[in-house]
């Protein structure tokens, strides 16, 4: 274990330790399927000698599985993959109470944000852990010299290494995972131009992630994060819903349960077809900006929501994003309509003008509300998403030589094996194929 020492973390506040390992040992009630590979991993030690890197949202969750892969046997670093996403209190007890190296304070602006990721970078990793695909990314960029695709500071650390020293930090590399749908979308991207360098596991992929993570847990906790940030009513308001993926359908049941009306933009017919057999109204953003009340966007695209539809929008509209980058909604081009800076009206809302007078509310400046102003997925989920992670690591130190430079999906035996581990520690039992019904399932001679 690489002890933390003052010099290799960056955290606000060391003193918030013993609240934030309060708050993981409550997570950890909610993750037995996790526990019960951190048993295992402190006995097998599958990952001993494994310098990882990891980008990931600080939160109570990331901190148990830090804690797992620590006990697998693994050094870690671990950075934020959102500037507004960490729990500074957790960040303090990973460093103070498990000495696990974390570089990460909520509100860091981008170059801090960047420094971070320097640092998870100088730590040589074995194996990448990333969440939205900026640690992978990186590492690609400054192999390949591209500098000026990096922040300047990044690029000034990646400048003064020498060609040797860029080259070996990605052939030291054996492969990595990618926890979500943005960061996977990224690595099929460098995949089919040929620049991805090792194997990823996308662990978004697992059904025992995004069924369940994405779904449930986007959608619990972005209704949390819209609450907390602004305590308004959903009942009988009109909710806008841009994207019907994993995340949008859990966040428009969800926000139909709090009594919203809930209206879903989409590009895709397959998924605004499913939108409306599941009872939504479907319309084009351009009308649907006349009248929301409340809009979250969650599609990975960008300037999903755009000038023209603030033009549209009724004064006091609520407007919010929860996927992976702060691009889905076009601040520029609202602050362009504006007039002067917005007013931070509550913590996380930032009120702007408009030249004709309407207040148009942004929500955590546009990053994912539920990890900026409530705690991101509640634990239940995050012990399937976690639980692949940490399977999915194992699985790559064990078969890394093996795989190609591609982008995997996490093998399936490992998605049905965390699916029955969580019904066991859930006390839900199944039905068990008898053997006339496996015949019958894999015959094609019996009929009417
Ligand atoms: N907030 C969180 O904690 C959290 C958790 C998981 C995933 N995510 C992120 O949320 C985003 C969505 O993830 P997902 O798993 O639901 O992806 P998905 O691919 O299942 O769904 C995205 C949907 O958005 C639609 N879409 C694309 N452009 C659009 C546009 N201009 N207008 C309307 N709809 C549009 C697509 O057709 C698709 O149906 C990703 O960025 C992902 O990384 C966030």
């Amino acid at each position: 274990m690489k002890e933390a020492t003052k010099s290799n973390y960056d955290i606000k506040d060391i003193n918030q330790a013993e609240g934030g390992r309060r708050r993981m040992d409550w997570a950890e009630h909610e993750m037995p399927v996790l526990r019960q590979i951190r048993e295992r991993f402190k006995k097998e030690k599958p990952l001993k000698g494994l310098r990882v890197s990891a980008c990931l949202h600080v939160t109570t969750e990331t901190a148990n599985l830090m804690v797992t892969l620590q006990d697998g046997g693994a050094d870690i670093v671990l950075t934020a993959s959102n500037p507004l996403s960490t729990q500074d209190d957790v960040a303090a007890a990973l460093v103070n109470q498990f000495e696990i190296p974390t570089f990460a304070i909520k509100g860091e602006d981008k170059m801090t944000y960047f420094k971070h990721i320097r640092a998870a970078l100088e730590h040589k990793p074995h194996m990448t852990m990333d969440d939205g695909a900026d640690l992978v990314s990186s590492l690609f960029f400054i192999e390949m010299g591209r500098f000026d695709n990096l922040e300047p500071s990044l690029a000034s650390w990646a400048r003064s290494l020498s060609d040797e020293e860029r080259k070996t930090l990605l052939t030291n590399v054996i492969g990595g995972t990618e926890e979500t749908t943005t960061g996977v979308i990224r690595l099929k991207a460098m995949e089919a131009d040929k620049v991805l360098k090792f194997p990823v596991i996308a662990v978004n992929d697992a059904l025992t992630k995004h069924l369940f993570d994405n779904r449930y847990g986007t959608g619990q906790s972005t209704i949390d994060g819209i609450i907390r940030a602004t305590n308004v009513l959903l009942a009988g308001k009109n909710f806008i819903v841009a994207g019907y993926g994993w995340c949008g359908r859990g966040l428009a049941s969800r926000a139909r349960g709090m009594g919203a009306q809930v209206i879903v933009t989409e590009v895709d017919p397959m998924k605004a077809l499913e939108a409306v057999m599941d009872g939504f109204q479907v319309m084009p953003m351009g009308d649907a900006a006349r009248i929301g009340d409340f809009f979250c966007t969650v599609t990975g695209d960008i300037n999903v929501i755009d000038g023209q539809h603030f033009e549209a929008m009724k004064d006091g509209a609520i407007v919010a994003n929860s996927g992976h980058f702060n691009v889905e909604i076009n601040i520029p081009a609202l602050e362009k309509m504006s007039t002067g800076k917005p007013n931070l009206v509550r913590p996380f809302v930032d009120q702007y003008t408009t030249k004709d007078g309407r207040k148009i509310n942004i929500l955590g400046e546009g990053r994912l509300i539920n990890l900026a102003s409530a705690e991101g997925h509640p634990a239940s989920v995050m012990d399937m998403s976690f639980a692949n992670q940490a399977l999915s690591a194992e699985y790559m130190a064990k078969n890394a030589d093996k795989l190609e430079k591609k982008v995997y999906s996490v093998p399936v035996d490992i998605d049905k094996e965390i699916a029955r581990l969580k019904l066991e520690a859930m006390g839900v039992k199944i039905d068990i194929l008898t053997d006339q019904q496996l015949k019958y399932l894999s015959s094609w001679e019996e009929g009417t």
